[in-house]
C-alpha cells in the first residue's frame, strides 16, 4: 500500500453508543485510524455533510441491524487521500476526493475514514470540500429523481410543468437548480424565510407552504403539474392527485407514508401515478454533478459550517428539519 508519510495511529472521531439522544449523545473518542482493505482508500476528512438519513439511523430506523454500536455516523465526506489500498489503481496519495460511505458502516465524523475506492471520485480543482461533500446523498437524489421524470440535462429537453416540494432543503436546493437546467417550469414550496433564495435558484414560482395556497400546492396559473418531486415529509397522494395533469406522476423522495405505498401499488394501473423513490450511489452521476459545480451551473447551498468540536450543533441543526441547504462539519 502507498503511504501518506506521517499517518497517525489514532484519530479523533465522534461516536454514539445507543439509539436516540440527538446531538447530546455524540461523544468524542480517540480510536485507531482505520486499516485498509485492498479495495479501499484512506481519506483524511476535510468536510462531512449531514443528511436526514444520518439521524434516522440514530433514531433506530434500521434497528436491530444498523448500526453496530459504538457507531461513527455520517456518510458523505470530502477530503484528501492519505493511503491507497493495494487493489485500487485510480487514486494516489494527495488526491482531493469526495466519497459516499456505506450507511451501515458510515465513519464520516472522524479525522480519517476508510472508503470504498469504487464509491470515491476525484474532486475537480475549484470545488471546495464543503461544496463537494454536500453532493453524494442530496445531489444524487435530486438528479436521479429528475431523471426518473425524463429530465435531459444537455439542453435538448422541452421541459415539463413540475412542482418541487421542500425546495429549501438539501435535496430541494439541488433539485430546483437541476430542474431549471432541464428546462422545466418549476413551482417550488418552502417556508417564508427562503422564498427569495429559492427564487434566486431559478424557480419560476415559489409558494410558502404555510399559506393556504402553498398548503394546497396551488400555482398562480392554476395549471396542473406533469410531475411532482416530493421532498416534504407527510406529503400525501390524496393531496397530490388533484394537482396532477391527466398522466401526471409523483416521485415520492421523502419517506413514504403507508397510504403513499398503497397508492404506489394501486396506481400502477391508472394514468396518474405515484412512485416511491430510493437513491443509488452512482459515481458517474456524482462526477457529472461535480462538473456542474465546477462550471458554476450548480451550487451547493450551505446552511451552516460547523467546526469539528461543534459537531453536536450541526447534528441538531440537521435533526431540526429546518436546514436551508446542507449542514457541513469541517474536520
Ligand atoms: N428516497 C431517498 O432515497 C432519499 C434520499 C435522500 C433524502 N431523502 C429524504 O428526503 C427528504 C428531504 O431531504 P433533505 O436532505 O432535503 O432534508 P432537509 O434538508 O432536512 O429539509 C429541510 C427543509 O425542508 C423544508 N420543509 C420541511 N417541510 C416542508 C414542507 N411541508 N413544505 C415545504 N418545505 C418544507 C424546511 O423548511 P422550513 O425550515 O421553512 O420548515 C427545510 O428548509 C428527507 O425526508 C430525507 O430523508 C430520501
Amino acid at each position: 500500500m502507498a503511504s501518506a508519510g506521517i499517518k497517525p495511529s489514532t484519530m479523533r472521531a465522534v461516536q454514539y453508543s445507543s439509539y436516540g439522544g440527538g446531538g447530546a449523545s455524540l461523544k468524542f473518542v480517540e480510536i485507531p485510524v482505520p486499516s485498509l482493505k485492498k479495495d479501499q482508500v484512506l481519506i483524511k476528512v476535510e468536510a462531512a455533510s449531514l443528511n436526514p438519513a444520518d439521524y434516522k439511523v440514530q433514531q433506530g430506523m434500521l434497528r436491530p441491524f444498523v448500526p453496530k454500536f459504538p457507531f461513527v455516523p455520517v456518510t458523505d465526506v470530502a477530503g484528501e487521500i492519505a493511503e491507497v489500498g493495494s487493489g485500487v489503481s485510480e487514486f494516489k496519495v494527495g488526491d482531493k476526493v469526495v466519497a459516499a460511505l456505506k450507511f451501515w458502516k458510515a465513519g464520516g465524523l472522524a479525522e480519517y475514514v476508510a472508503a470504498s475506492g469504487s464509491l470515491t471520485v476525484l474532486r475537480p480543482d475549484g470545488v471546495s470540500a464543503a461544496e463537494a461533500a454536500g453532493l453524494p446523498m442530496a445531489g444524487l437524489t435530486a438528479l436521479q429523481a429528475l431523471k426518473a421524470i425524463g429530465t435531459q440535462f444537455n439542453g435538448t429537453g422541452s421541459g415539463s410543468n413540475i412542482l418541487i416540494t421542500a425546495a429549501s432543503g438539501g435535496v430541494g436546493t439541488y433539485a430546483v437548480q437541476l430542474a431549471k437546467l432541464g428546462n422545466h417550469n418549476v413551482t417550488a414550496t418552502c417556508g417564508a424565510r427562503n422564498l427569495e433564495l429559492v427564487t434566486s435558484m431559478g424557480a419560476d414560482e415559489v409558494l410558502d407552504y404555510k399559506t393556504p395556497e402553498g398548503a394546497a400546492l396551488k400555482n398562480s396559473s392554476g395549471k396542473k403539474y406533469d410531475y411532482i418531486v416530493n421532498n416534504a415529509k407527510g406529503g400525501k397522494w390524496s393531496a397530490f392527485k388533484p394537482k396532477l395533469s391527466s398522466r401526471g406522476r409523483v416521485v415520492d423522495v421523502a419517506p413514504p407514508s403507508f397510504g403513499n405505498v398503497v397508492a404506489w401499488i394501486l396506481t400502477r394501473f391508472t394514468k396518474k401515478k405515484i412512485s416511491v423513490f430510493l437513491m443509488s450511489l452512482t459515481m458517474g452521476e456524482l462526477r457529472f454533478l461535480l462538473e456542474l459545480v465546477k462550471e458554476g451551473k450548480l451550487k451547493t447551498v450551505i446552511d451552516s459550517q460547523h467546526p469539528f468540536e461543534k459537531a453536536a450543533d450541526a447534528w441538531d441543526k440537521c435533526l431540526s428539519g429546518h436546514a436551508t441547504g446542507k449542514v457541513i462539519v469541517e474536520i
